[in-house]
């Protein structure tokens, strides 16, 4: 590719605009609805802490080494990697990133889908004074009904599809910006209600208390799959969105600050929902319903519930797009510069493709379903697949082609903006990247499939 056709791709037009696409990225359902389960299943304290930890130590790494590959390389993920090692077989982690996309956004469309029907259930009052038995039985009755997931789920892709076909400058940045804030305080406004009803004391204390004993492999695997899924890293998804950072941002604070944010609006989830959930009786580990059944009880239980309730879930609609526009990216960028084909056809054919894969998603969710892998709906089977399996080795292969393979002049050049930023901690994130992120990634993956 030439400098002109550099020029060309569509931007970023200010870092406002990246940190806000990217953190548009991270924040999703993978906060507010996957957080909550994947905690409430791996005994509260002890998997926060260790997803503090592994966010900290291993997610902003990751997040920092896709940023630098993106940007140095101006490419979609297997691009990049063919520019920055040709002839290798490195392109294949992009490949695969690319792969992992389409697994990714088959279940999130289902669950986007889901906010959609709750949007509507607010809007008509559905929930108003209704026991918590009456709210659960609805959620599973909706469950039941495959065609009317499949229809939401459909609406969901197009909304994404439609988004990303407009162009990633006009359709990204603007959404972003105003929303996510927005959502952030509504989100401290049910804290604050949630953390002032009966009983709030035990939730909140399960999950601020870590109780060691409870972290085993399995805990640490799931941390590290909900972290990586949250920050949106380990496959190619920061790649893309780092190949329309500005050459003068600074890669290093951009990937703190989403980091920080998305890990906020987490660990905020997690206050909404364990203490309301413990208030009403219903089990952290009741997966699915966990949070789409406490929700609606918070909202019945508050002064204005009925406008929270609707202003609640299409901000959380607004979360899943710009999550679900970063995964279709991945899939319309790679389509675009490899096939050579043009971004609507790419977007046409990838939003075709995640449809077809993300109905036997939806429909693996009914009662009588016949889409299981092993004992578990397929839906699970796709999310452990692409969260647990691939996105751990996805990060590794990352840091370990950044700190290994990319050469530390290249590194060095694009963490400082070719020596324009006087970057204190370059030698250790350098040190970080090398060693200390493969190493622990690889010890946890491999703790928990031997
Ligand atoms: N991070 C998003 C969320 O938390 C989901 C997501 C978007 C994602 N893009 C991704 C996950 C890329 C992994 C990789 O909801």
């Amino acid at each position: 590719m030439t400098e002109n056709q550099h020029r060309s791709r569509d931007g970023f037009g200010s870092k406002i605009g990246i940190i806000a696409a990217a953190a548009g990225s991270a924040v999703g359902l993978g906060n507010i609805y996957r957080f909550p389960c994947e905690a409430g299943n791996n005994g509260g304290g002890a998997f926060l802490l260790v997803y503090l930890f592994i966010v900290l130590v291993l997610g902003i790494p990751t997040m920092l080494s896709e940023f630098i590959i993106g940007r140095k390389a101006q490419r979609n993920p297997v691009g990049a990697f063919r520019a920055l090692a040709p002839k290798s077989a490195w392109p294949l982690v992009g490949f695969m990133g690319v792969f992992c996309a389409w697994i990714l956004l088959s279940f999130y469309s289902t669950v986007s889908g889901w906010t959609l029907e709750y949007i509507v259930k607010a809007v008509g009052n559905d929930f108003q004074g209704k026991e918590l038995a009456a709210i659960e039985r609805d959620f599973s009755d909706f469950h039941n009904l495959g065609w009317r997931n499949v229809m939401w789920q459909s609406v969901f892709i197009f909304l994404t599809g439609f988004v990303v076909f407009n162009g990633v400058k006009k359709g990204i940045e603007r959404y972003s910006k105003i929303l996510m804030p927005l959502l952030l305080l509504i989100l401290i406004i049910l804290g604050v209600k949630s953390l002032s009803l009966p009983n709030a004391g035990e939730g909140f204390r399960f999950l601020f208390h870590a109780d060691f004993s409870k972290i085993t492999g399995k805990v640490l695997i799931s941390a590290l799959g909900q972290a990586f899924f949250s920050l949106s890293v380990g496959m190619g998804a920061l790649i893309t969105y780092g190949s329309y950072i500005n050459k003068n941002d600074n890669l290093a604070t951009t990937a703190l600050s989403v980091t920080l944010s998305d890990t906020l609006v987490a660990v905020l989830a997690g206050v909404v929902i364990f203490p309301a959930a413990f208030s009403f009786g219903i089990q952290p580990t009741a997966g699915t319903g966990l949070v789409f059944n406490t929700l609606p009880m918070i909202f019945n239980q508050m002064q204005g519930g009925y406008f929270f309730c609707i202003i609640f879930f299409v901000l959380l609609a607004i979360a899943a797009l710009t999550s679900t526009i970063s995964l279709l990216e991945v899939m319309v960028a790679y389509l675009a510069e490899e096939l050579r084909i043009t971004r609507k056809l790419a977007t046409v054919l990838a939003s075709a493709a995640t449809l077809i894969l993300g109905v036997f998603a939806s429909l693996s969710l009914t009662g009588d379903t016949k889409f299981v892998v092993g004992r578990r709906p397929l839906f699970d089977g796709l999310d452990f697949f692409s969260s647990n399996i691939l996105l751990p080795i996805g990060g590794l292969l990352t840091v370990v082609f950044v700190g290994w393979f990319m050469g530390k002049r290249k590194f060095f050049g694009e963490i400082t903006n070719e020596g324009q930023l006087k970057l204190k901690m370059k030698g250790v994130i350098l040190f970080i990247i090398k060693y200390i992120a493969p190493v622990l990634i690889a010890a946890i993956f491999i703790n928990c499939i031997r």
